[in-house]
C-alpha cells in the first residue's frame, strides 16, 4: 500500500480539499495499526467534522472501514436476516421487545449492539441487568442463537470493523461525534460487517439525539441508506421523536422490566408505537406478510425473548435488582405535564449510575429513572413526577441538579407527541 504524509492529508481536509481513495485507505490502515499518532488522527478528523465529506469520500472511507476486519456469513441462517439500528435515545429499550417480535413473524435478527456512553443508554448493559446474560458469544454461538430462536442479541467481536472502534473511541473524547459521514460511516461499517441481508434505522431527532435537528437527522438517514443500498443491504429509515424520553423508564433493569411488561401487553402507547412501526418496517424490507402486534396479543414474541434469554445463558424469571435508596421528583405546580426533556432525564439517569464516563466504568444494573408521569398527564402541586433510583444517596444531588427544567406543566393537556416523523428509503 502506498505510503503518505498524514500531514498532507490534515492540510488538504483543512482547506476544503478532497482526499483520494488511497489517501483515505492508507489512513484507515495505518490508524487501525497504531502507526499514525492519536493527535493527528484527531485533526484529520476535526477537519472532517468542519469540511465534510464528498459522496465518494464517504464512500472509500466506509469500504475502508468494513475491511479493517471480518464480514459475517449468515448464509447458513434459513429466515430473511434483517436488523435494526438506533442512533440512541433515553429509555430506549425497542431492541428488547422489536427483536422477539420480528423473531415470532418468522424473520432472523442478528443484532449485534453496543454499550452506553454518556446520556445515551446500550442494549448490552441493560441485557446484563439479566443475571446470567452473557452478550459475548463467540462467532459460532451466535449463528446456534439465531438460527434455534430467530434473534440474539450480544455484542460485536473484536474482528467486526475494528477501526471504527478506535476511531469511536477516538471521537467520543476529541469532540467529533457529532459528524453526518463520521456517524454514517461508523455506524454503517458495522452494520454491513454484520451480514445482515436488510436493515431499519431508527434515526432519533430531538433534544437527546446526536443530531437534535431533524433536517441534519434527514440528511444522516439519507446517508446512510444510500451507503445501505451501494452495499446490497435493503436498507430504510424512521426519523422518530426523541424529545421526551422513550416510555416510562430510563436505567439498564428498570428497562428490561419495562421491556418484559411491554412484551406482555402492558407497554407504554409512545414505546409499543416506535417498536411496532420499525417492527412492520423491517418485515416489510425482507417481504413478510405478518401483522408484529400480533406477537405480542398472542404470547409468541414473550415466548422467543425467553427463548433468547435463556439461549443466552439468563434467568428469563429473575426479579431484576433493585436500588436501596429512592427519591422523587415533585411537580413545581398543579396542571399537565406540557414537557419532560429526554436529554435531561438521560443526563439525570448516568448520574445515578445508570451510565458510564469512560468506556472502561461499571454500570449499576438498578440505577435509573421511573416517569411516574409524561407528558399529557395531570399532576398536582408538589405530586411525584420521576423517581430516582441508585445505590449511593450521594448521586441524588447532582442528579436533581441536570433535571433543573426538564419538566414544565401547564393549564392546557397537550396533544400526544407525534412518535414517527418521517420514512425515508425506497
Ligand atoms: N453510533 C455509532 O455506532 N457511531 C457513531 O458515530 C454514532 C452513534
Amino acid at each position: 500500500m502506498a505510503r503518505f504524509d498524514v500531514v498532507d492529508l490534515i492540510r488538504t481536509k483543512r482547506d476544503g480539499g478532497t482526499l483520494t481513495d488511497d489517501q483515505i485507505r492508507w489512513f484507515i490502515d495505518a490508524y487501525t495499526k497504531e502507526t499514525v499518532a492519536h493527535e493527528q488522527a484527531s485533526a484529520l478528523l476535526m477537519a472532517i467534522v468542519w469540511r465534510g465529506m464528498e459522496p465518494n469520500e464517504l464512500s472509500t472511507w466506509t469500504v475502508a472501514m468494513l475491511s479493517s476486519g471480518e464480514r459475517m456469513d449468515l448464509s447458513s441462517i434459513k429466515a430473511p436476516t434483517v436488523d435494526k439500528h438506533s442512533t440512541g435515545g433515553v429509555g430506549d429499550k425497542v431492541s428488547l421487545i422489536l427483536a422477539p417480535m420480528v423473531a415470532a413473524c418468522g424473520a432472523a435478527d442478528p443484532m449485534l449492539s453496543g454499550r452506553g456512553l454518556g446520556h445515551t443508554g446500550g442494549t448490552l448493559d441493560k441485557l446484563e441487568a439479566i443475571p446470567g446474560y452473557d452478550v459475548d458469544l463467540s462467532g459460532d454461538e451466535m449463528l446456534r442463537v439465531l438460527a434455534d430462536v430467530g434473534c440474539v442479541i450480544c455484542s460485536a467481536g473484536p474482528d467486526l470493523a475494528p477501526a471504527d472502534r478506535k476511531l469511536y473511541a477516538l471521537r467520543d473524547v476529541t469532540g467529533t461525534v457529532e459528524s453526518i459521514p463520521l456517524i454514517a460511516s461508523s455506524i454503517m461499517s458495522k452494520k454491513i460487517a454484520e451480514g445482515t441481508e436488510a436493515l431499519v434505522l431508527d434515526v432519533k431527532v430531538g433534544s437527546a439525539a446526536f443530531l437534535p435537528d431533524i433536517s441534519m437527522a434527514r440528511e444522516l438517514a439519507e446517508t446512510m441508506v444510500k451507503l445501505g443500498e451501494a452495499h446490497d443491504v435493503k436498507t430504510s429509515a424512521l426519523l422518530t421523536n426523541m424529545d421526551i424520553p422513550l416510555g416510562r423508564t430510563a436505567g439498564n433493569g428498570l428497562e428490561v422490566t419495562e421491556s418484559v411488561e411491554s412484551l406482555q401487553g402492558k407497554g407504554p402507547d409512545d414505546l409499543m408505537a416506535v417498536t411496532i412501526a420499525l417492527a412492520q418496517e423491517m418485515l416489510d424490507l425482507v417481504g413478510l406478510k405478518a401483522d408484529p402486534a400480533s406477537t405480542i396479543e398472542d404470547g409468541s414474541a414473550l415466548e422467543k425473548w425467553r427463548a433468547m434469554v435463556t439461549a443466552q445463558g439468563g434467568d428469563p424469571d429473575a426479579k431484576m435488582p433493585e436500588a436501596p435508596e429512592r427519591r422523587t421528583f415533585d411537580a413545581p405546580d398543579g396542571g399537565f405535564v406540557a414537557g419532560l426533556d429526554a436529554r435531561a432525564v438521560g443526563i439525570a439517569a448516568w448520574r445515578l449510575g445508570a451510565g458510564r464516563a469512560r468506556k472502561e466504568d461499571p454500570v449499576s444494573p438498578s440505577a435509573g429513572i421511573v416517569c411516574l408521569k409524561k407528558p399529557g398527564d395531570e399532576v398536582e402541586a408538589g405530586e411525584p413526577i420521576l423517581e430516582l433510583h441508585a445505590d449511593d444517596p450521594d448521586r441524588f444531588e447532582n442528579a436533581v441538579a441536570a433535571l433543573d427544567g426538564a419538566v414544565q406543566v401547564g393549564p392546557e393537556q397537550p396533544e400526544p407527541p407525534k412518535m414517527i416523523l418521517e420514512r425515508i428509503g425506497p
